[in-house]
């Protein structure tokens, strides 16, 4: 993490920002967070970020304690503190601390905590050869869709992925790939762009929206749409995408290549155009606030 951090209202040094330890994040988990990247000292999305921050807070019944307006300042001075560039900023909304008692707590202040640590370029070999991935069952609860600070089954299927000796874990529940253990997920098949539709089972993200609008502004065949693990593994491309990965072509799933086991054509031009995007943004050339 870089140096400077924001907890409740102040902007401090990481090293002198602390939590009581009855938050309720800590002893419960109970909190949401967002991930929002910073390319050339601006923000990625943000409007889209605290959108999706707003839906997580109201999945679990928490008061949005300050306007998009407040939190875009917050955003904004904190990745100028750290030195603008590119970072990953992590935002983190909890009850607060209170007794421990499973019942909300009453005229508890939520702590509001916002990090920012440097956002390294994905690696080049990723890029050339791609990654691997595992199929697992997908053990999570039905509210996938709120950005929860509790990740323990996400971190249990992504470190079974680890050990398997591939990078990311494909989940799919009854029959149905909803997502990674950390990002969404999609195929091309017959040369159409498949992503599971958004609901409950998957998170909405925020890359996985940006792909799809590229994809259409080129034309390119897409659908959200459900599909199976046969299907999955029949696919002629795999990407997974994530603010922090963007977008990285699976070139190897279950111990078996993917098409012809190099990252693939459609990945290659939506790879160019995200990369474009990056720039344009960069340039001050994407509407952001
Ligand atoms: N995770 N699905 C899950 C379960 C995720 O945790 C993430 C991202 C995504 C992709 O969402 P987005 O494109 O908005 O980053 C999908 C972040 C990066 C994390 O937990 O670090």
């Amino acid at each position: 993490m870089s140096d400077i951090v924001f907890l409740n209202g102040r902007f401090l040094p990481q090293d002198q920002a602390f939590v009581p330890v009855m938050d309720r994040g800590f002893v419960f988990g109970d909190g949401v967070y967002e991930v929002i990247p910073v390319y050339g000292g601006r923000l990625f999305r943000v409007d889209e970020h605290l959108q999706r921050l707003q839906h997580s807070l109201d999945g679990i019944r928490l008061a949005n304690p300050m306007s998009n307006a407040e939190w875009t300042e917050i955003l904004q001075r904190l990745a100028q503190a750290n030195g603008g560039g590119e970072q990953s900023i992590y935002l983190q909304i909890t009850r607060g601390h209170a007794p421990r008692d499973h019942a909300f707590p009453l005229d508890t202040e939520p702590t509001v905590f916002i990090a920012s640590s440097p956002l390294k370029p994905v690696a080049s070999e990723l890029l050339h050869d791609g990654v691997a991935a595992i199929t697992l069952d997908d053990i999570r609860w039905k509210y996938c869709h709120i950005k929860a600070i509790a990740l323990l089954p996400n971190i249990l299927l992504r470190q079974q992925a680890i050990d398997a000796g591939a990078q990311e874990a494909i989940l799919v529940r009854d029959g149905v790939v909803t997502e990674g253990a950390a990002s969404n997920v999609f195929i091309v098949t017959d040369g159409v762009i498949k992503t599971p539709p958004k609901g409950p089972f998957l998170l909405p993200g925020i890359t996985r929206d940006l792909v799809l609008e590229l994809a259409a502004a080129q034309g390119l065949a897409q659908q959200e749409c459900e599909f199976g693990p046969e299907e999955l593994q029949r696919a002629e491309e795999i990407w997974l995408s994530s603010s922090t990965k963007e977008l990285l072509p699976v070139t190897r799933l279950d111990d078996q290549a993917v098409g012809a086991g190099r990252p693939g054509p459609i990945w290659r031009q939506m790879h160019r155009l995200y990369q474009n995007y990056k720039r344009a943004l960069i340039a001050g050339a994407v509407e952001t606030t």
